[in-house]
């Protein structure tokens, strides 16, 4: 029974060995250590001055993913994933967003350090801007990376609302040919009528539990979510989209190119293993940070999750780059040299677990500045035991976990701990983290992200330095079915 802690880091690994998913595979990271004195977390990027102005409406439309016929999908400006916005580091982005949904709405910027006022959470940072309203978000933008930006309200993210956010450097450092951004996300055909996903517990293998508690579920009241709504259970996908298709137009390259793909998994409750047939993946930056580039036949990326790799254009060829779920749809865009015609390279099998970079193999490009902690922060993630819809923190469901107090300045050791049987990806707003360890593995050099995926039984240690002032900003699983159930809470500064 794939309970193991490390099965999901196995995604589809049946095929190749089942879940004999240890850590014989792995190779240590043997690079430099932190330096005494680093860089600061994020280099200020003078402010240019000029103004990108963008306009997003929300609304309704049919898509179509290529196979499947129109499905009701809200989205930015008619299409899915919403427009690329593209800014370069040091100037303004301003958005307006036109509200033509049903429902109220906002956007979060996934990742960058905002002011909190534009943080696009509702009731929290702001008030959700109803149907037929507009809000304009207006922010400096310091950071360079790859971004996503994101509806925050209720479960809308399942229906459609997102799209990239890159921000460009001054001055770029990488050397590359070409680029593509590939986002990728789980598809519900019929939003409206979603089927339950009968294992969304993970407790699949202890059938009778996971029936009670689904039983009782049902039975009783309604499940209690974190926001007064109703909270549901996952949903059963009917497909993996890449760009907004089953299969989206091929990536064309010339055989000598250096091409970076910037991979954003944008899903709602699915982490994803992705590989590219014929060709290494070199990571450059996670969650579009830089990173000492490093090798790999294949990456996890979590819900919110980004890399960025290179991959050097030497076997022409038509080569499929693959996304696949635990045991369900992949998703495949194909890379196609110039000049060549005709059908695709099988996929391959799924990638197993000892072919998955795992977080402690990166290092950051730059050490950055390492510190005693001035506060430290247990959180247990926990749920989905006894009802398949309640996932909490040290026991207790949003609004009602406690928070994590920070002041101004301060330097706070979250350490996390997933007890459940699903893996979850938590993500920080308005900061990165430093991960200092990972499944009790420390970093040589630790990396700087804002999302970090913990399967069963997995621990993280994360410092945060508290550099983004603001009443609340929140820490959440960025599975929305867990994030609805319960699993968050919120730094606080003091
Ligand atoms: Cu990507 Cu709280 O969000
Ligand atoms: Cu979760």
């Amino acid at each position: 029974m794939a309970l193991s802690r490390r099965s999901f880091l196995g995604i589809a690994a049946a095929g190749v060995g089942g879940t004999a998913l240890g850590l014989t595979g792995l190779r240590r990271f043997g690079g430099a250590h932190v330096g005494a004195a680093g860089q600061p977390l994020a280099p200020p990027v003078p402010l240019s001055g000029r103004v990108h102005d963008f306009a997003l409406t929300a609304r309704p439309a049919d898509w179509d993913i290529g196979n499947a016929g129109a499905a009701h999908a809200w989205t930015y400006n008619g299409v899915v994933p919403g427009p690329e916005l593209r800014v370069t580091a040091g100037d303004t982005l301003r958005v307006v967003l036109t509200n033509e949904l049903p429902e109220p709405t906002t956007i979060h910027w996934h990742g960058l350090p905002v002011p909190f006022a534009m943080d696009g959470v509702p009731d929290v940072t702001q008030p959700a801007v109803a149907p037929g309203k507009t809000f304009i978000y207006e922010f400096p933008v310091t950071t360079p990376g790859t971004f996503w930006y994101h509806t925050h309200a209720g479960y809308q993210l399942d229906r459609g609302l997102y799209g990239a956010l890159i921000v460009e450097p001054p001055r770029e450092a990488l050397a590359y040919d070409r680029e593509f951004t590939l986002v990728f996300d789980d598809w519900l055909q019929d939003p409206d009528h979603p089927r339950e996903n009968p294992d969304a517990s993970g407790m699949g293998g202890m059938g009778g539990m996971r029936g009670m508690g689904g039983m009782m579920g049902r039975r009783g009241a309604p499940r209690r979510g974190a926001h007064g709504e109703a909270a549901r259970i996952e949903p059963l996908y009917d497909a993996r989209i890449v760009n907004g298709h089953a299969s989206a137009p091929s990536l064309r390259v010339r055989r000598g190119d250096r091409v970076r793909l910037r991979l954003v998994n944008a899903g709602s409750a699915l982490p994803i293993a992705v590989w590219l047939a014929g060709h290494e993946l070199e990571v450059t930056h996670a969650d579009g940070q830089p990173v000492v580039p490093r090798r790999t036949p294949a990456l996890i990326l979590g819900m919110g999750e980004r890399y960025d790799v290179l991959i050097t254009a030497t076997h022409p060829g038509v080569w499929p780059l693959t996304a696949v779920a635990t045991g369900r749809k992949r998703a495949t865009v194909l890379l196609r040299y110039d000049g060549m015609t005709g059908g695709a390279a099988e996929s391959g099998d799924a990638p197993s677990a000892r072919d998955v970079l795992r977080y402690p193999e990166l290092a950051a490009a730059t050490p950055l500045p390492a510190g005693d902690p001035d506060r430290r922060s247990d959180l247990e993630l926990s749920g989905g035991m006894m009802d398949p819809a309640r996932w909490t923190i040290n026991g207790r469901q949003y609004p009602d976990t406690e928070p994590i107090e920070v002041r101004r300045g301060e330097r706070v050791r979250i350490r996390l701990f997933n007890m459940s049987m699903m893996p979850h990806p938590v993500h920080l707003h308005g900061h990165f983290f430093q991960v200092v360890s990972f499944d009790d593995r420390r970093l040589g050099v630790p990396i700087l992200k804002d999302t970090i995926t913990l399967g069963h039984m997995e621990t993280a240690d994360l410092d945060v330095v508290a550099d983004n002032p603001g009443s609340r900003w929140l820490l959440h699983c960025h599975n929305v079915y867990h994030m609805m159930g319960g699993m968050q809470t919120e730094l606080r500064y003091v």
